[in-house]
């Protein structure tokens, strides 16, 4: 039997949970390829640590060669997580010939394509299901299974540490700093928690999904990007009694010859499946013009799903090269559809402002939504507090473009009457 041997770079929470698939699992892992599938060693940083799944002290090396230009290793799976040095040892593999397989989702928003076309011109593979969504299939899908559609919009909870913190707020009606903290407690949030809240992580998951999506190159930094570090535990308990969710949605959607991409807080309707996704679960819904709307859910991080689709990956290439053939998914970013400015995107909105309890507030605010032809749908008193003499009010609005609405708020600020435009949240149903 053919022996195709695997090298992996990085043994930490996915390394460790995908070698320990590759041993434990090899012979029925071998008999599914039709080659025996053999990990050789595995790239740390320290030798010396203690691992979960500890592998032989012969199988662990500092130093890249002894995977990336290792004769007896035919794939090599980069799992070290951030740019560099991933991305330099990620083009050393594939310019050494090795097929390669990746869970990194910065790597791919950012450099992607020009790493294919490397990989093309080295005639070899390179894999990354687990970029998204962790062990939720979905770029495959995309590639492969929806390819008969015209895809129009992608809508998708795909970072599960922001999605654990606002699970906690809307049903534990905690404040932010505290459902922050609870999650870091658990492990589910890093210590310095910037790429989740800000929404960098999901932006480029969305990157790497509506490239695929729209078959047009689709940069990070073109996507419109809001954290959650400004909601407010009130916010949740208002969307609710209105019929709303408040998640961290990525949306892409196609409108016209332009393309929407932004990752911002959103209210969404409580019968709709995205505002059930709770905790660290993901969701990505699909809408094709074939098969209609898809949602694809799972658990969005740990080793375990990860390595789900990180063998996944490495048994495609495997079986590939049993078969003596690549059978690569062709890569076609062949359209060239423009990111919309933000401010030209129309969407329902939520405000929550803080008034002066005088007669005819009311009256004002209307005319300056009028002014900027943003209609209303639904204006709600919620609470006054007699002794500042102010009252709140929560309005959603019917679609209007992000323009009229910013320009809105900006005359609110200087209105008398208004104390504070406390919360815009954005409506996607
Ligand atoms: N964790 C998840 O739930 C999850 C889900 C989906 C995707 N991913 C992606 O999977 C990748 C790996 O994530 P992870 O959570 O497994 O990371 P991790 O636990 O931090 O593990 C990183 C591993 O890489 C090694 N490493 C880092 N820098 C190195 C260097 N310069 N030289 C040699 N070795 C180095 C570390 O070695 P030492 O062990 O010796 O320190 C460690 O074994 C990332 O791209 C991440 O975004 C993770």
């Amino acid at each position: 039997m053919r022996e195709i041997g695997v090298g992996l770079l990085g043994l930490g929470v996915v390394g460790s949970e995908v070698a320990h698939v590759l041993l434990h699992r090899a012979t029925r892992l071998s008999e599914q390829v039709g080659a025996a599938v053999t990990l050789r060693r595995a790239l740390v940083r320290d030798v010396s640590k203690e691992r979960s799944h500890p592998l032989p002290p012969e199988m662990l090396t500092t130093n890249p060669d002894d995977v990336l230009a290792a004769d007896d290793i035919d794939i090599v799976v980069e799992l070290l997580g951030g740019e560099q040095p991933a991305l330099d040892l990620i083009r050393r593999a594939v310019s050494n010939g090795k097929h390669v397989v990746t869970a990194n989702k910065e790597i791919i928003a950012k450099a992607g394509y020009r790493l294919l076309s490397l990989a093309a011109q080295h005639g070899v593979d390179l894999r990354y299901e687990a970029s998204v969504g962790s062990g939720i299939p979905i770029i495959s899908p995309l590639q492969q299974d929806l390819a008969a559609n015209e895809i129009s919009a992608i809508r998708a909870i795909v970072n599960g540490t922001t999605n654990y913190i606002l699970s906690k707020m809307a049903h534990e009606g905690l404040d932010y700093a505290t459902a922050l903290r609870q999650a870091q407690d658990l492990g589910y949030a890093e210590p310095d928690p910037t790429n989740d809240t800000e929404g960098i992580d999901a932006a480029y998951k969305l990157a790497i999904l509506a490239s695929l999506a729209f078959h047009t190159p689709v940069r990070p930094s073109a996507i419109y990007r809001q954290g959650i570090s400004a909601l407010n535990p009130k916010d949740f308990t208002y969307a609710n009694e209105l019929g709303y969710a408040v998640k961290l949605l990525a949306i892409a959607k196609r409108q016209g010859e332009a393309l929407e991409a932004r990752v911002h807080p959103a209210l969404t309707p409580l019968d709709s499946q995205l505002a059930n996704v709770d905790g660290v679960y993901n969701a990505v819904q699909i809408e094709g013009d074939l098969v209609g709307t898809l949602v694809f859910f799972g658990r969005g991080a740990g080793g375990q799903p990860t390595s789900s689709t990180v063998v996944a990956d490495v048994l495609t290439i495997a079986r590939n090269i049993a078969n003596g053939g690549l059978i690569r998914p062709r890569i076609e970013l062949n359209r060239r559809i423009p990111v919309m400015p933000m401010l030209d995107v129309e969407t329902s909105y939520y405000f929550r402002l803080a008034v002066a309890d005088q007669p005819g507030v009311l009256a004002q605010i209307s005319r300056v939504l009028g002014e900027h032809r943003i209609s209303i749908s639904t204006v709600i008193q919620k609470e006054l507090d007699p002794a500042a003499q102010t009252a709140i009010i929560v309005i959603m609005t019917h679609p209007a473009s992000e323009r009229s609405v910013q320009a809105a708020v900006t005359e609110f600020t200087h209105l008398p009457l208004v104390q504070e435009v406390s919360a815009l949240i954005r409506v996607e149903r």
